[in-house]
């Protein structure tokens, strides 16, 4: 194949609209080359313009952190880009996304090279949520990074979780609570590190602005044993629980309030594949796997089995 003839440059605000373009169509391509995204589907212009529009305030979040925003250039068009964010102790690839004729060709493994040089260290580490085939999984592990868990998107029908819902026998899942934006950060600021590993106190001020925060609280200390950020547009997580069955009452009442409030096609959450009793209640409801994917970590993280990730998924 033809030497493609590059050029990188730094990205800045005002090229946020045109790589979420990109990420759009790299991930549509890679969703219907892995039968995800059923054949006929089109991703339009339209499509493109209301995913940004619903995103937009993540998007602009994420870029306003510390990181790495890098665009490879074609004859001065944008044909990929890659974004990492640093936390005070993590680097996040949120994104990697080559246009689909320029794949296969180094462009990825260039970008990765300039945002994330070197290797990972024991105070920096490094993570992504890996959307793609298998074969871009053996691309991460050269950047120091490992899967540690899958990330799936769990989906369902709203009008068939709402029934299945109604016939669900007594459960005893515990009331749940709608948190003060400042004691909603403080008790993410308590629960959070000891499933992920890290801090990222900025995120959560910003969701406390921009989201709802649900929590099962403990009846005896009054302290949240379960958290859970749900935005007005429906989008559910990231979540948080002290013990992995906690995230169950937290998901199941965003679900309900997503569902009765938006009325969405489908609902969706994210799951990781180690939270067993997550998964089960959601299998209970009928909620698919409809795409699967990995997380990697150059470091263990210790409770993914107790974390829901973040919404859109640029973020664990
Ligand atoms: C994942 C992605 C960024 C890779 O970028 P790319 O420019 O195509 O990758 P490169 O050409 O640099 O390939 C680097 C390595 O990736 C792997 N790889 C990439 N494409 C592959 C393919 N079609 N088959 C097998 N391995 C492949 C190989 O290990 C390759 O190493 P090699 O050069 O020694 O063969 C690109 O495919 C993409 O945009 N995919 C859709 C969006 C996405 O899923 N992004 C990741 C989630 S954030």
């Amino acid at each position: 194949m033809a030497a493609v003839e590059l050029t990188f440059r730094d990205g800045t605000a005002s090229d946020l609209e045109t790589t979420f373009a990109l990420s759009e169509q790299a991930m549509y391509d890679s969703g219907t080359r892995q039968g995800i995204i059923p054949p006929g589907r089109e991703l339009t212009p339209q499509n493109i313009h209301a995913d940004w529009v619903r995103q937009r305030q993540v998007v602009e979040f994420i870029a306003a952190q510390p990181g790495r925003y890098v665009i490879a250039e074609e004859e001065g068009v944008p044909v990929a880009y890659a974004r990492v964010v640093r936390f005070p102790r993590m680097e996040e690839l949120t994104e990697l996304m080559v246009m689909p004729e320029q794949q296969g060709r180094g462009i990825g493994r260039r970008l990765l090279e300039v945002a994330w040089p070197g290797d990972p260290s024991a105070d920096l580490g490094r993570v992504v949520v890996a959307a793609g085939a298998q074969s871009d999984l053996s691309l991460y592990l050269e950047f120091g990074v490992m899967p540690v868990a899958g990330h799936w998107h769990m989906r369902q029908r709203t009008d068939v979780y709402l029934e299945r819902r109604a016939h669900e026998i007594e459960t005893t899942d515990p009331a749940v609570h709608l948190l003060k934006p400042d004691r909603a950060v403080a008790e993410w600021m308590r629960l959070e590190p000891q499933a992920i590993g890290h801090e990222r106190p900025a995120l959560h001020e910003f969701f406390a602005r921009d989201r709802n925060c649900l929590a099962a609280l403990d009846p005896q200390t009054g302290e949240a044993g379960a958290l859970c950020w749900v935005s007005s547009e429906g989008e559910i997580g990231p979540a948080v629980a002290l013990r992995p069955g906690g995230l169950v009452p937290v998901i199941i009442a965003a679900l309900d309030r997503v569902a009765m409030t938006q009325e969405p096609a489908h609902l969706s959450v994210f799951s990781t594949s180690l939270s067993w009793w997550l998964l089960r209640r959601l299998r209970t409801l009928g909620f698919r796997v409809f795409w699967p994917s990995w997380v990697l970590c150059s470091i263990p993280l210790p409770g993914l089995d107790r974390y829901v990730p973040t919404r859109p998924p640029h973020l664990l």
